[in-house]
């Protein structure tokens, strides 16, 4: 077959969440025991079980006959309606028409950056990133990705200086990206900041596109505004709020999330862009009907407020201990989650070397590895990650695969502290060998 099927550009195609479970699926074919999986944010996958009164409202949405359909493009004319009400009850500008839905929201994020590309718009990526949207970003664009710093010296806030440093030197830049709270260091932005973002929007005549996915999951004397409200308090600017259900339920097999567009200035330009996507989403029909159907009945519950507490408290009370067990370590800083599900740990300076390793007993396994280090210019962490998850079973992601220091990011979704105790016991174990060999 022709080889230009395949473009250049798909080398700026990277998930290593995924990418490194090949490995990990391949070392367990030669036979290594990977035993922890700390590396994906699915809470179903690590053992949390949705309650019964959730399941049975999903038997009565399949019962009806209806919900086996297409729906229209959009969504759900009823869940819009859900979703608006709730938005305007807390305060915020938002129009059912202005909703769209996509098939979990990953899906809405491509589209999203398919779209911007047709015009050769960027939008800017906060580092770490997450790289569904880094990634689908500048492969759309063709182009490498465009940073801005989060630091985790101040809690891995958005640096402002260095955000507006590239508006200026990157006049392609339409929109800027923030994810809150943050994947994959789990903190909340402050008002401060997104008040800062929002005044680079205003300055600069930009959108800002805001991931809210882990919105509802913040912990216990934590805040996250929204920047939908942040946009409402001052001069309006085009804003898209991202949302989806794959956390808060949590359901992420579900396969839906959605896009709100608050367009109070009635940005031409905007509106345009707003029904480009709709236009872009028909072609590809629907999003899964039955999720959607659901939602209402699920968010609109009088339970749902008490099972979303219970999973917050258990999620935060796994991401303390990790915490706590990592920055015991004197060679890593990590900061403390607000909420969500992950943590960013970072390896301190120089203390990740060329040429260390773990003991693999397995000659297959070690020959595979052996195999995989040899890549020229491969990130310190992900060496690291590479013998860690060989010699000791145990599966993370490195730092550097979100575009940020060297470091990994771990999840904190275990049900039991036992289970996370044995994991972070052998963790420490396995960075103190590693930097020691
Ligand atoms: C910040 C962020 N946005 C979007 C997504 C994608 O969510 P979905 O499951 O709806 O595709 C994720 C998934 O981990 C995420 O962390």
């Amino acid at each position: 077959m022709k080889p230009s099927i395949n473009p250049t550009r798909a080398a700026l195609l990277k998930y290593d969440i995924r990418a490194l479970a090949v490995i990990a699926d391949k070392l367990k074919a030669l036979g290594a025991d990977i035993w922890a999986w700390e590396n994906i944010g699915d809470p179903i996958k690590q053992g949390h079980v949705v309650p019964d009164w959730i399941k049975q409202i999903l038997q009565k949405v399949a019962a009806d006959n209806a919900n086996w359909g297409y729906s229209p493009t959009e969504g759900l004319l009823a869940t819009r309606e859900f979703i608006a009400k709730e938005a305007n009850d807390s305060g915020l500008p938002l129009d059912k028409n202005d909703i769209v839905f996509t098939s979990g929201l990953g899906h809405g994020i491509n589209t999203l950056y398919q779209v911007t590309a047709g015009s050769g718009c960027r939008a800017i990526q906060p580092a770490p990133a997450y790289p569904a949207h880094s990634s689908s970003e500048a492969f759309f664009a063709g182009q490498p990705p465009i940073f801005y710093r989060c630091d985790p010296r101040d809690n891995w806030q958005p640096d402002l200086n260095d955000l507006e440093k590239k508006l200026r030197t990157h006049p392609e830049i339409g929109f800027i990206l923030m994810i809150l709270p943050n994947n994959p260091a789990s903190v909340c932005y402050s008002d401060e900041i997104l008040r800062g973002a929002a005044g680079l929007a205003r300055k600069y005549g930009l959108g800002i596109i805001s991931d809210e996915t882990y919105l509802k999951l913040v912990y216990k004397n934590q805040k996250q505004t929204s920047l939908a409200k942040i946009m409402a308090q001052g001069e309006p600017f085009p804003l898209i709020i991202m949302k989806s259900c794959s956390k808060d339920i949590p359901w992420p097999g579900g396969r839906a999330g959605w896009l709100e567009f608050y367009n109070l200035g009635h940005d031409q330009n905007f509106t345009e862009f707003e029904e480009t996507i709709k236009q872009s989403l028909r072609v590809q029909v629907c999003s899964t009907t039955m999720v959607q159907a659901a939602l209402p009945k699920i968010y609109g519950d009088p339970r749902y407020e008490a099972h979303l507490k219970k999973f917050i408290a258990k999620l935060e009370e796994q991401s303390a201990y990790i915490s706590d067990e990592l920055n015991s370590l004197p060679s890593i800083s990590c900061v403390r989650g607000q909420a969500a599900f992950y943590l960013s740990a970072v390896f301190r300076e120089n203390t990740l070397k060329p040429g260390q390793t773990l003991l693999i007993e397995n000659p297959k396994v070690k020959a595979y590895i052996e195999s995989l280090v040899k890549e020229p210019g491969l990130a310190l962490d992900k060496r690291f990650a590479l013998y860690l998850m060989a010699a000791k079973g145990i599966f993370l992601t490195p730092l550097s695969s979100f575009e940020g220091p060297l470091g990994f990011r771990v999840t904190t979704l275990k049900t039991s502290l036992a289970e996370t105790k044995k994991v972070y016991g052998a963790l420490k174990r396995a960075i103190a060998e590693y930097l020691g060999s």
